[in-house]
């Protein structure tokens, strides 16, 4: 979480650092800032709130600079106060922006403190500030202090840092968080992702864990972890600027929901142009890694986590393989068995997840190296831990509310289930053949739910006044209830929980009464029956139903019954094709109560904190 970005141009960069931060707002949105060197001075302007009121601000004061850096923040150490915003500033003169959390910064602040320094935060961050000042006064370059500091920090950071004193020159370092550099023409950058830097350019080095970096107009210097000269690779990166925009829509999750058969169907491509369901989908080494697999855990969290639950059933069904799901904030902390023969899959979107990296390290070091990760951003960190990788090809996913990368991590997971299930000779080619049609005509099904969006839209206003809901779903439409329930929470905050129908009488039935509505998914599969049971039960307490049924279900809408049919029984993905209606259901829910779709309260779109 915190977006950072910085420049060193010919040109004016405060446009750039603002275009960059309004780009990174996903990360975090609390309190924006930029400082930048104007003249002789080191000016900020920093603001609570969103980037669009701190840009406000910048305009007011007339800054203009060819040096500056940028921070968007998610507040971890000290509340959202104008104090607490980034950048920091050391006696005048050195400027700071800082993502992730230091954690000894409580000693190195006393140790600050009995030196002179005065700290005017509450945030874990002013002390990297002074620090780095503190060694910049033992002399030498700016580069040498920042390179000093970081060894003296424990726990995570991107940083970026101007010094008035050396107008020339901006620094960078990264461990634990993601920082990448950019290189232009006589201008160079330096950001959280490239989505900050794309209209300036598109040539990226990804920075390691512990290195630094200085750049000047002229070109960029990349220090290893012992502070020896590397020569990092150049990318190309093909984000495209029109991903990064809102296009004809409202908000990007509107887009983003929108997007889905294309993004679907591009990730089906990737899997018919690799042959279909072959090991080589997953890497070089995949034949080898997957011969032997016995069992796979899968580790992630929030959406990713559902996304797991659903493949679950997948997994266990296809390859006949004992599959275990856990939340990766859970499975790191708990005594696990290793299994060497344990697949162990990490499943992201955005492939820097603090938790999700931390179980996969923990997974690792139990002896388990047979490492998958399904992952949406290229060069991300939890990709480049793995030996296996699946990117799905979702394109940039803005939302905070994740849509896109859950029904194109689900293809991924689908793919996966199959090719582990060939590999131990338990589908035949026909059956395999008729896996990968049922694929290629996803996008189209997906498409279809999508066109009953004015349905969806119509019980979006009984869901509005309401306080909570209840989403209930049997098999692999389970997960798809629970993430339902997520989608409604986090972007209306209406209380939803996520339930198996089959444990209504264990609890949540206790809640059905007038005020509740009660979503259920319920496509015909072999649980059908058993969910219309469900449904009499809550009718029986007078709860309302509002139930998403496919072309085969044999429902009919009776009194406090609604059904909304998906026009196509799509099988074994139906639980893809399910994901569609509940996540505009919650779009809907969100708009009609003047919610913020895309930047909900108190959350961010990339966790890189516990
Ligand atoms: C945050 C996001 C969710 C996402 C989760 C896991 O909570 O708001 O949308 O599902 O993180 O993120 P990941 O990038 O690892 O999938």
């Amino acid at each position: 979480m915190c977006g950072i970005v910085g420049a060193i141009a010919n040109r004016d960069v405060v446009p750039l650092l603002v275009e960059g931060l309004k780009r990174l707002e996903y990360r975090g949105y609390d309190s924006a800032g930029i400082a930048v060197l104007s003249g002789e001075a080191v000016r900020r302007v920093r603001r609570t709130g969103r980037v669009a009121e701190m840009e406000a601000a910048a305009l007011a004061e007339g800054l203009d600079a060819r040096l500056g850096i940028g921070h968007t923040r998610w507040a971890t150490h000290g509340g959202v106060t104008e104090s607490n915003a980034h950048p920091h500033i050391s006696h005048g003169e050195l400027a700071l922006v800082h993502n992730g959390i230091i954690e000894n910064h409580e000693a190195q602040r006393q140790r600050l403190e009995a030196l002179g320094y005065e700290f005017t935060s509450q945030t874990d961050t002013e002390v990297v500030a002074h620090l780095i000042h503190h060694h910049r006064a033992q002399g030498g370059s700016l580069l040498s202090a920042l390179q000093a500091a970081v060894k003296e920090l424990h726990g995570a950071y991107a940083l970026a840092v101007i010094d008035k004193r050396d107008p020339t020159t901006l620094v960078a370092a990264r461990m634990g968080c993601p920082l990448l550099l950019g290189l232009g023409e006589g201008e160079n950058f330096v950001a959280s992702d490239v989505s900050a830097i794309v209209s300036a350019t598109r040539r990226v080095i990804f920075l390691e864990e512990g290195d630094t970096a200085e750049l000047t107009i002229d070109g960029v210097h990349v220090f290893d972890a012992d502070d020896a000269p590397v020569a990092r690779e150049v990318h190309v990166s093909d984000v495209s600027l029109a991903s990064l925009e809102l296009g004809p829509y409202r908000h990007f999750m509107q887009k983003e929901i929108h997007e889905q058969p294309r993004a679907i169907g591009d990730t089906v491509e990737g899997i018919v142009d690799a042959g279909g369901f072959d090991a080589g989908l997953f890497g070089k080494e995949a034949a080898s890694v997957l011969a032997d697999v016995e069992s796979v855990q899968i580790l992630a969290c929030g959406t990713s986590y559902y996304a797991g639950l659903t493949a679950r059933y997948w997994i266990e069904a296809l390859a006949g393989i004992p599959c275990a799901v856990d939340i990766a904030s859970e499975y790191r902390y708990r005594k696990v068995v290793g299994n060497p023969k344990q697949l162990i899959v990490t499943i992201s979107q955005s492939g820097e997840t603090l938790d999700t990296m931390e179980a996969l390290k923990y997974a690792k070091a139990q002896g388990q190296d047979k490492t998958l990760s399904i992952c949406n951003v290229p060069e991300s960190a939890i990709p480049r831990a793995s030996r296996l990788v699946f990117l799905t090809r979702a394109g940039a996913e803005i939302g905070v509310a994740s849509t896109k990368a859950f029904t194109t991590q689900l293809v991924a997971l689908f793919a996966l289930a199959v090719t582990l299930g060939k590999l131990r000779g338990q589908l035949d080619e026909a059956r395999e053949g008729e896996l990968l049609e049922a694929l290629r005509h996803l996008p189209g099904s997906v498409q279809h739910a999508l066109n009953l969006e004015p349905q969806v839209a119509a019980w979006a206003s009984s869901f509005a006044p309401r306080q909570h809901a209840l989403f209930l779903g049997r098999g692999t439409h389970y997960p798809i209830a629970l993430e339902g329930a997520l989608k409604l929470k986090e972007i209306s905050y209406i209380h939803a929980e996520g339930y198996p129908a089959g444990e209504l009488k264990h609890g949540p039935l206790a809640l059905v009464d007038t005020q509740m509505p009660v979503v259920v998914i319920a496509p015909n599969d072999a649980l059908l029956e058993k969910v219309k049971s469900n449904i009499q039960e809550v009718r029986a307490r007078g709860g309302e139903m509002f139930v998403f049924a496919d072309a085969d279900s044999s429902f009919s809408e009776s009194e406090g019954v609604h059904v909304i049919r998906t026009p196509r029984h799509v099988g074994i993905l139906s639980p893809i094709v399910h994901a569609i209606p509940v996540q505009m259901l919650a779009y809907h829910t969100a708009l009609a109560r003047g919610t913020d779709v895309d930047k909900p309260r108190n959350l961010a779109k990339s966790v890189t904190v516990e």
